[in-house]
């Protein structure tokens, strides 16, 4: 077994997710060596959280680390791409937090999809300035809905709902209504523990939902967040695939696959447009 030897990029709210994560990693032993950010302070706050041994804003100073041999990237995803592909040729595993990148196959890939209808936009445009008060991001051009009916070549209909804007606990389940079966999988559950406050005093540190504007009245809190939402088992399968050298089950063929399928569906809905 080799030993494992972890440095972090990016020490925003993933990093507390993996933070977490590794907290509940048994059975192989790791080190939680260096964590990378431009912003020094958010880095030494996860560096004390989580038991970091260093933080330093330089990537490139943490990959000529020769004892760090697992890269966690948890930064913006327009920067997952370069900082896999140098941590790689830096002789490092990678961890990457999603979405791997965009779309990387060639035009005219055939994925099996027969034809996409979408309807996307960008629905906080029509929040004026005092309702769009809990929200700090004003991106320019992306999306926050879309409602995509995908048909596969063999006339399999798959429709998919997302939204950036939805309060109160991530929401995530997948349904199948197939010819003699009905699978419903909630991959989410937030209603585990239901929680009611009349005030906020004593909750300042206490973690009810991301996203949660208030803690008061009835809210559905995550418990054991890093567990249900998969980061442990996930975090756990990396190390161990680092320390005995194997494919991880979310490995490079789950990352390509999942990948290529998003953004054919994109293709399909910028070619229908
Ligand atoms: N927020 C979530 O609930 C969530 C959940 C799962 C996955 N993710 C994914 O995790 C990734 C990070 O998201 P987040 O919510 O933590 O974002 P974030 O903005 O909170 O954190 C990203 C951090 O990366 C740092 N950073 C930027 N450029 C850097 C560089 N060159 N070197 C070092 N650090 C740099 C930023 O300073 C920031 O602190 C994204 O790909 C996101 O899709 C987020």
């Amino acid at each position: 077994m080799q030993p494992v030897i972890i440095g972090t990029a990016g020490a925003g709210y993933a990093a507390r997710l993996h933070g977490n994560g590794y907290r509940n990693v048994s059975g192989i032993p790791f080190r939680l060596k260096t964590v990378c950010d431009l912003n020094t302070e958010l880095a030494e706050k996860v560096r004390k959280d989580f038991g970091y041994e260093s933080i330093t804003d330089d990537y490139d100073s943490m990959l000529a680390d020769p004892e760090i041999n697992v890269i966690d990237i948890v930064t913006p995803p327009f920067l997952h791409i370069p900082m896999a592909v140098k941590a790689l040729r830096a002789g490092k595993h990678v961890i990457c937090e999603k979405p791997l990148t965009g779309y990387f196959g060639r035009y005219g890939d055939d994925f099996g999809i027969e034809s996409v209808t979408a309807d996307v936009g960008t629905t906080t445009k029509s929040l004026n300035d005092y309702e769009h008060r809990h929200i700090s991001a004003r991106p320019e051009d992306v999306e926050d809905y879309a409602a995509v009916t995908v048909t596969f070549a063999d006339g399999t209909k798959c429709l998919t709902i997302a939204s950036d804007t939805v309060l109160g606990g991530t929401k995530n389940y997948i349904e199948v209504y197939a010819n003699d079966t009905a699978l419903t999988c909630n991959i989410t559950p937030t209603d585990i523990l239901n929680t009611y406050f009349l005030d906020e005093d004593g909750l300042e540190d206490v973690y009810i939902s991301e996203m949660l504007p208030s803690k008061l009245g009835w809210n559905k809190a995550f418990v054991s967040d890093e567990i249900i939402r998969g980061y442990a088992n996930e975090l756990k399968d990396f190390l161990e695939a680092a320390a005995y050298d194997r494919e991880a089950v979310s490995g490079f063929d789950v990352a390509y696959e999942t990948t290529t399928i998003c953004f054919q569906h994109a293709r399909l809905i910028f070619l229908n447009n």
